[in-house]
């Protein structure tokens, strides 16, 4: 992946763009030098995280002095440039190479998958808008190519700017794709003996300009402009992709990447795509008790009085990798306020074999990191155990009763066995081999439908955002664990108004050193697709 950071102190380079007077960094391309005046400039094969091959000559800028139109992406900036964006020469060309893309383009946008979303759409309304005149018939290409297990190619929707061929080679660093043929019968293709199936592959869906290729996932499955936005963190990993996720009427349907240079750049892995998948399934949506559902109220009364019934010192908490923050540090600070000592750490054991030097982490939980520092400041470093520890305390009897919070808790077949005679709390959004072994089984909400924090493998706290809402009567862990510690008759107040994750956050910065300087995030509220005008 090129690293688009720039160097500490730039040399400045100064330009005129349509007479207005900008200051960019030496090696800046005219283009992004243009964005930087707010001035957008047309194009398709250009992406800034891509390398530039300058074939669609979409962004033709007229630089005064040179004889011919120039391609504004592949044009680096020089002293005292004089760029023009709109003249005529420039407007005609923007129109003729759109006509030109249009000529062999099938046009079935009704049909189309990428409609509402799709930049040829977006630039034919906003550039060119004039009556097709081909009267001829069009050149056919393959169509529903099945490149491998994630993607579908239109290959008569592509317009050829081999974006996704550059994804591959560049950002998963595999050679898959490729064009064959030439002129107007020129066509996307894996390259021989391959297939589209790198851990990245979606990302050739997100920046394809138009629905060449489409997600197996997603296609057909809604309308882009039917969809909500609510940016977020990818909870696949400890990478803690940027992500956002799309939703309509309490479902989401696909997570995509959100642009942050400090973590992922524009990417995203395609496991961590379909993490959303796990969201809805086996929900627990009811408190239970003893395997039987039962109403809130007595659930939570039963919880209360089982931990109430265990001796302090044979009491632990398990904090979970997979929970935010704002989950951990309630449950770890109740647990300090109660006198408990036994703290542990849980979470997906991890997938050395997924871990790679793109972005993926053999980390497979969100929040490790957070879990970690929060123990080690409310309980001293290196005093939460891990779970080969807890699995050893269960089957000895060190502990007696368990206060757990979050799915995902790696426990042996002994330490399952001596499980069911303990006293266990258990707050999960699934249903798990745990499910029917614990005394009281309580509905929480998952990472989509809470608002909280990750910190991630390089120690950024980074914010997520409820999207959808729980299912019946599941809520955030943190809401879970003031209702029972209540009962136990424990002071659940954080600060001067209601218990929030905002409240939480900030409280947790004058707790945990590490969360001093960070911040909670502003808040955002879904944005409809229809708004957002075209995605790749
Ligand atoms: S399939 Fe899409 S991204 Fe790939 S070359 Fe064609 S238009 Fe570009
Ligand atoms: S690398 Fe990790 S955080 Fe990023 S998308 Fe994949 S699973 Fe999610
Ligand atoms: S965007 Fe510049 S030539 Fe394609």
């Amino acid at each position: 992946m090129p690293d688009p950071t720039p160097p500490a102190h730039p040399e400045l380079v100064t330009l005129k763009i349509d007479g207005r007077t900008c200051q960019v960094p030496k090696g800046t391309n005219v283009l992004e030098a243009a964005r930087t005046l707010g001035t957008s400039i047309s194009y398709f094969c250009y992406h800034p995280g891509l390398s530039s091959p300058a074939v669609c000559r979409q962004c033709l800028v007229e630089v005064k002095g040179q004889p011919k139109l120039a391609p504004s992406c592949y044009t680096p900036v020089a002293e005292g440039m004089d760029v023009l964006t709109e003249s005529e020469k420039v407007v005609t060309a923007r129109a003729q190479m759109l006509e030109f893309t249009l000529v062999n383009h099938p046009v079935d946008c009704p049909i189309c998958d990428k409609a509402g979303e799709c930049t040829l759409q977006k630039m034919y309304q906003e550039w060119d808008g004039s009556p097709s005149r081909v009267d001829t018939g069009k050149v056919h290409k393959p169509k529903v190519v099945d490149l491998g297990p994630e993607i579908v190619l239109d290959a008569e929707r592509c317009i050829l700017c081999t974006r996704c061929i550059r994804v591959c080679d560049e950002v998963a660093k595999e050679h898959q794709l490729e064009m064959a043929y030439r002129g107007d019968r020129e066509q996307l293709t894996v390259a021989p003996g391959k297939r589209l199936d790198n851990p990245y592959s979606l990302n050739t869906v997100d920046v394809c300009p138009v629905g060449a290729l489409t997600s197996k996932d997603f296609r057909f499955a809604m309308r882009a402009w039917e969809l909500y936005t609510t940016p977020s963190v990818c909870a696949g990993c400890a990478t803690g992709c940027n992500d956002e996720v799309h939703h309509a009427r309490g479902k989401i349907y696909r997570l995509v990447p959100r642009e942050n240079e400090a973590v992922n750049k524009f990417w995203m892995c395609d496991e961590g795509r379909f993490t959303y998948k796990e969201i809805d399934t086996a929900r627990v949506a009811a408190p239970r008790i003893g395997g039987e559902t039962s109403s809130m109220d007595k659930a939570l009364a039963f919880a209360a009085e089982r931990l109430a019934g265990v001796p302090r010192e044979l009491l632990g908490v398990v904090l979970n990798a997979q929970a935010t923050n704002e989950d951990n540090y309630f449950l770890a600070k109740v647990a300090k306020a109660l006198g408990i000592t036994h703290v542990y750490l849980a979470g997906r054991p991890p997938k050395p074999e997924r871990a790679d030097d793109v972005l993926r982490s053999a980390d497979v939980n969100p929040n490790t990191a957070g879990a970690r520092v929060i123990a080690n400041a409310l309980f001293g470093a290196g005093k939460a155990k891990g779970t080969q520890q807890l699995n050893a305390d269960i089957a000895g009897g060190s502990v007696r009763g368990l206060w757990i919070l979050g799915d995902h808790v790696a426990l042996d077949d002994e330490a399952l066995a001596a499980l069911a005679k303990l006293d266990v709390v258990y707050q999960s959004p699934h249903d798990n081999f745990l499910s029917d072994k614990v005394s009281v089984l309580l509905p929480a909400a998952s990472w989509a439908e809470v608002h909280g924090t990750f910190t991630n493998a390089k120690g950024l706290v980074q914010r997520v955002r409820a999207a959808v809402e729980p299912p019946g009567e599941a809520r955030p862990h943190y809401e879970l664990v003031a209702l029972i510690a209540k009962r136990l008759g424990v002071d659940v107040s954080v600060g001067a108004g209601a218990l929030t994750a905002k409240a939480l956050f900030a409280e947790m910065k004058g707790a945990v050193p590490e969360f001093a300087s960070a911040s909670f995030g502003r808040e955002a509220l879904p944005i409809q697709l229809r708004f957002a005008a075209s995605r790749g």
